[in-house]
């Protein structure tokens, strides 16, 4: 495929490097020139650094890789509202929460997902990649740790499909838990695991351990 990716930072990084080993071609932009330019100078694998505005066009998908408050400034600097993302897989890992409590910072039961999807008017948002830490995309798939399920929302089933594509060359299994109508529960979940974190809890001590349930055929599946 070929990926552009909007942010020079760690995520931007480390899926840079994993697609990019995976064998896809990876175009960065960043507001900085010379921040992409050193990151594709470390990531190697023929990844590329352009301005922003041709990292979005005529990808087969988009990685919105900056911090939630910087969303509408990289998104007006491609010019999204003119459409240049229309029909495009965009993936949305942005986290808007308070550092270290975990609150939500979009208001109103707002989403960060439904406020990209707007800021780029005709883009196929998918939200996914927001949980895990950058770090876990950076080994090899077959590097020895088990595989972790990436939970997904988005509208639109063939952008499901590309980012479900990209999560699996990374290692991870996608699992698609509703259209966008629902992102804000995963936004959520970000939050909790961060405020558990720094309140000094294990978060994985704080789901429990569910056995999986077996799928029937005769009801339909909300993953
Ligand atoms: N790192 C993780 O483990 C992780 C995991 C899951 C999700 N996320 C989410 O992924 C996103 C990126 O995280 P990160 O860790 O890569 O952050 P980061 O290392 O701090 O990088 C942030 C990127 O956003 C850019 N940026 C910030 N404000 C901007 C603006 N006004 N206009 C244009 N670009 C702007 C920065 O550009 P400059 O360098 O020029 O400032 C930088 O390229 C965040 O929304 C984060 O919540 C991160």
């Amino acid at each position: 495929m070929r990926i552009g990716i909007l942010g020079t930072g760690v995520l931007a990084a480390a899926l840079g490097e994993g697609w990019a080993r995976a064998g896809h071609e990876v175009a960065i932009g960043g507001r900085s020139r010379v921040k992409a330019e050193t990151l594709v100078g470390r990531l190697g694998h023929g990844v590329r650094a352009v301005p922003p505005r041709e990292a979005v066009v005529g990808r087969d998908a988009v990685l919105l890789a900056v911090s939630w408050d910087g969303v509408e400034d990289m998104l007006e600097s491609v010019r999204a509202a003119d459409g240049v993302l229309d029909g495009t897989p965009l993936i949305d890992p942005t986290n808007a929460v308070a550092h270290g409590v975990g609150t939500l910072l979009t208001g109103n039961g707002e989403s960060m997902a439904a406020r990209i999807a707007g800021l780029a008017p005709g883009a196929r948002v998918v939200k996914a990649f927001h949980l895990f830490p950058a770090g876990r995309w950076t080994s090899p798939p077959d590097g020895g740790h088990s595989r972790v399920t990436v939970a997904m929302c988005g509208d639109d089933p063939a952008a499901l499909d590309v980012v479900g594509e990209l999560v699996r060359d990374v290692g991870g299994i996608p699992a698609t838990l509703g259209a966008l109508d629902r992102v804000r529960q995963l936004e959520e979940v970000a939050g909790f695991v961060i405020g558990l974190a720094f309140a000094g809890f294990d978060p994985n001590s704080a789901v429990p351990q569910v056995p999986q349930v077996p799928q029937d055929p005769q009801v339909p599946q909300v993953l």
